[in-house]
């Protein structure tokens, strides 16, 4: 049984920035917006701690501490890599999901050192991908944007005849985080290796909540992003294909085999690896199948309480934790501005949506009156049905007294 540090379940009203609620009354706090980010454990947290003191050393040095620091570094690694079926040496540390992404396409051109200058990303990503596109863009290399359909699927029949002699690299995320709809990055992968072009899939809210197995995806480059597997924020990986060659991402001391430089994260790398061997734990205990079972839960009270409630993503394979719902008429950041004990998001965490609205909805062809209503509930391993229960009838008597505020 995973234990989790005591993070707050209680929050006090007059903190919660909110037009309709000023109060100092004590609440408890309903937390669903773990595709944000989420607690870290305590058996994570006990496992970090030494290397922050007694065992403080820097793994490059010579001494026989530093150099024990450096095989549990290796353990770490290994326990990714079994996480995803890769060997350790596939497994490159980074600062988390934002670096990967960046690396992955930057490096991609470098890869191909000018013989290949066009990459294809969905209109989907996360903004740590598009972003990267166009600036890339701007700079003069050929991007083009992959098209999804209404159910957020890529449009495979497009990106065939995007894909050419020119195509350095392909990315298409695994999961989405607004929306949790998964796509099919194996199929893609096929697709897009025919014409010899490299794969790349942002994993970021996939792993920890399904279980990712890098050679069936068939990828080349994979990112995993710490924060969102039960791992502190500010650690992540960039898993490469078996014995690829790939540019490497930051120069410097040589660390990483010379692939990504830095003096590592001790701490955050040991916290990933341990929450890797949780995420396996979980999987073991069959996690995913009981939190599917929630969320279809949440969905079924959420449709049958709350009027002109849309719930996307429900057509094709989706995370099990997530669910991404608008109600026609509402601004997401209202509606949740009238249920003061939820903690749920409205889209990404990193940037506002409030003026364009969701950017998965909008690449989905939703109008942006909808698609500035999304509410992105996404559980977690303790969510419970009493908190699913109670997260349903707050945004029921949110909708039910009130006829919206657009
Ligand atoms: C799909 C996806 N990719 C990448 C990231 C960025 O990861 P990080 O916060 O570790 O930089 C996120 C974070 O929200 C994400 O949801």
């Amino acid at each position: 049984m995973i234990r989790f540090t005591d993070f707050p379940r209680f929050y006090p009203l007059r903190y919660r920035s909110s037009r309709h609620h000023v109060s100092r009354k004590v609440c408890p706090m309903i937390y669903l917006d773990y595709n944000a980010t989420t607690p870290v454990p305590a058996e994570v947290v006990s496992a970090m701690i030494p290397f922050f003191t007694d065992r403080f050393y820097n793994p490059s040095s010579s001494y026989f501490e530093a150099q024990m620091v450096g095989q549990e570094l290796a353990e770490a690694r290994k326990l990714m890599g079994d996480l995803l079926s890769v060997r350790s040496d596939q497994v490159i540390w980074t600062s988390g999901g934002t670096e990967s992404n960046n690396w992955a396409l930057r490096g991609s051109l470098n890869y191909w050192r000018g013989h290949r200058q066009r990459i294809l990303v969905s209109t989907m990503e996360h903004p740590s991908v598009t972003e990267t596109a166009k600036a890339m863009m701007s700079e003069g290399i050929d991007v083009k944007f992959i098209p999804v359909d209404a159910r957020g699927l890529i449009r495979v029949d497009v990106l065939d005849t995007l894909l050419d002699e020119t195509t350095a690299l392909v990315s298409v995320m695994l999961a989405n985080n607004e929306i949790g709809t998964i796509q099919p990055v194996a199929d893609i992968a096929q697709r897009a290796h025919r014409v010899g072009a490299l794969v790349h899939t942002d994993a970021s809210q996939a792993v920890g909540k399904i279980p990712v197995n890098m050679p069936l995806l068939n990828v080349d480059l994979l990112t995993v992003a710490g924060h969102k597997l039960y791992a502190p924020k500010g650690i992540g990986a960039l898993i490469l294909k078996a014995d690829l060659d790939f540019p490497h991402g930051l120069q410097g001391g040589g660390q990483e085999e010379g692939r990504r430089s830095g003096t590592e994260n001790v701490p955050g790398i040991i916290g990933l690896g341990k929450a890797a061997a949780l995420a396996q734990q979980w999987f073991a205990d069959k996690g995913p199948v009981k939190q599917r079972a929630l969320r279809n839960q949440l969905e079924n009270y959420l449709t049958e309480s709350v009027p002109h409630c849309r719930i996307f993503g429900q057509q094709i394979p989706r995370l099990p934790n997530t669910l991404g719902l608008a109600v026609d008429g509402w601004i997401g950041g209202d509606l949740l501005s009238m249920c003061p004990e939820l903690r749920a998001g409205t889209g990404s965490a990193c940037h506002s949506v409030a003026d364009e609205g969701s950017p998965t909805l909008g690449a989905m062809g939703i109008a942006p009156t909808l698609a500035r209503g999304l509410v992105r509930l996404s559980l977690g391993r303790q969510t419970t049905s009493a908190e699913v229960l109670r997260a349903a009838q707050l945004l029921a008597e949110a909708v039910q007294g009130h006829s919206g505020l657009v």
